[in-house]
């Protein structure tokens, strides 16, 4: 018998099927390309994207440190104190006797401690705090901490005075983010030199640390050389405050035990993202790095919206780490653009600080005829790695290869707002240079007679410096330096017309 010849299938398609098989084999080639670009990719970031700095092992010396002074949700009358003492949960305490306004010392008392034992990667410490309230406009407070037969020194903070709370002086840093703590721990002098009486708290915009390790934090308190135990701190965590787990994140677990901020932010999000209310503004603190799916940008968009259309106060000033438009050449976060600029634009937020970008950048708003009203976003950084900025016209002024500080006084009527130049090293640290040469930016934000806030731009005559030059030596770096070049010379010149 013979056996009918059967032709290839492929020989039996119609024209137009015969084209969509060549097509599918053709997108195969395609697809493993785009497979191994994608794998390619992930390799030369993995570090970045899903690698964590290690932990090496530690032990907690039974010995009070890593002492925080943190408000509460009132400025004038709550303060928190936290400490680490020791890897066993042990009866703690704090005494703290008033000094009053008028000069009268008051009897001492003494307030128990909670205390929890902390694990992370690689050790163990026990974490221990104390919320004060009732406390007096205008008293001082000494307090000694006790843990176990541990006691500190005898430490001291003031409340503010009632001139005081007509006027509220602050410095913002963005990153600080200072692997050896010798810069940070240097800037952190010249700002105890030149301010220390002045200001009220210190506000951080995350990425304190270089990683989640007891190292960095351990680097952190050396830089701040005690000033934590008097003066608060009001800090947003960054990014490298987090754990990469995946494509999760996790704050370092000894974020919230050594701040202990108030417990009025949203859902899941407790004493990381908050607010503080001062007598002439609310200050608003966001957690933006886990602001990552759908159920913490709505719980998030709702709370930001009830934290800034319920306040009373004259201004609304808010603070968090990830940009809403970012300054570093080619970055975008999404969520923080296309979401929640329109929440602070709609509700009233008046200056708006940031961090993670390691360049600066002030933008304002328009009004409808063109004049710069609130708010005023600002990105800054205090670290010594610095990124190379980029030119997009929604910022004011620009600078790069900085390290600056923001001096902040808000009064009734307005917000004083300077940026300034850390003293350079090549000044001695002896002689404190005379502060004016290093001022950087300036504004005022106003409220005029149609109710909107203006902003005043007072650095019109103060150049802009691009002192970035983290280019490579290789030929590839040289073009892109001269790229920089370009950019910046057309960045002038437009600005001098
Ligand atoms: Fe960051």
């Amino acid at each position: 018998m013979t056996t009918k010849y059967k032709p290839p299938r492929l020989r039996n398609l119609k024209p137009d099927k015969r084209k969509g098989r060549k097509k599918r084999y053709l997108l195969i080639p395609l697809f493993l390309v785009l497979l191994l670009g994608a794998g390619v990719l992930l390799m030369l970031r993995w570090r970045a994207w899903f690698g964590n700095p290690p932990e090496a092992p530690y032990h907690t010396p039974e010995e009070i440190t890593r002492v925080t002074l943190t408000p509460g949700s009132d400025f004038t009358t709550e303060r928190t104190l936290s400490w680490r003492s020791g890897e066993y949960l042990v009866p703690s305490a704090l005494t703290l006797q008033e000094i009053t306004a008028r000069g009268d010392t008051l009897a001492a008392r003494r307030i128990p401690a909670l205390g929890r034992l902390v694990k992370s990667r690689s050790g163990k410490g026990c974490f221990y705090h104390v919320s004060l309230d009732s406390l007096h406009v205008g008293s001082r407070y000494l307090y000694q901490l006790q843990s176990g037969e541990q006691r500190s020194p005898v430490y001291s903070f003031a409340m503010p005075s009632e001139r005081e709370c007509d006027t509220t002086r602050f410095v913002y840093l963005g990153d600080v983010q200072d692997p050896q703590a010798q810069m940070s721990t240097t800037f952190f002098r010249e700002l105890r030199e030149r301010l220390a009486d002045s200001i009220q708290f210190l506000a951080l915009a995350g990425d304190q640390i270089e990683g989640p390790t007891d190292h960095y934090w351990q680097c952190w308190y050396q830089a701040l050389q005690g000033w934590s135990t008097r003066l608060p701190i009001i800090a947003a965590p960054g990014n490298h405050e987090y754990l990469k787990r995946g494509f999760a994140r996790e704050l370092d677990v000894r974020w919230v035990p050594q701040t202990n901020y108030p417990l009025n932010g949203p859902k899941g999000f407790l004493q990381r993202s908050y607010y503080i209310d001062f007598p002439l503004m609310r200050f608003i603190v966001l957690d933006t790095t886990d602001i990552m799916w759908l159920g913490s940008i709505n719980s998030h968009k709702s709370w930001l919206r009830r934290a800034l259309s319920s306040s009373r106060q004259p201004w609304q000033v808010v603070l968090f780490h990830h940009a809403v438009d970012c300054v570093r050449e080619g970055r975008k976060n999404i969520i923080m653009h296309h979401i929640f600029k329109d929440e602070l634009l709609t509700y009233g937020a008046d200056l708006v600080l940031q961090g993670h970008d390691h360049g600066y950048a002030r933008a304002t708003t328009r009004d409808e005829r063109g004049d710069t009203i609130a708010p005023a976003f600002v990105i800054s950084s205090a670290s010594p790695k610095v990124y190379r900025n980029g030119f997009s016209s929604v910022h004011d002024r620009l600078g790069s290869g900085l390290q600056l500080y923001q001096d902040i006084t808000v009064t009734k009527t307005q917000i004083h707002y300077t940026s300034y130049r850390f003293q350079p090293d090549s000044i001695p640290r002896d002689s404190l240079l005379d502060r004016s040469k290093l001022l950087y930016d300036e504004l005022i934000l106003r409220r005029g007679r149609d109710g909107a806030i203006h902003v005043e731009d007072k650095a019109r005559t103060l150049p802009e410096l691009f002192l970035y030059e983290g280019f490579g030596a290789d030929s590839k770096g040289q073009k892109k330096a001269a790229q920089y070049a370009k950019e910046v010379k057309e960045r002038r010149e437009r600005r001098k017309k």
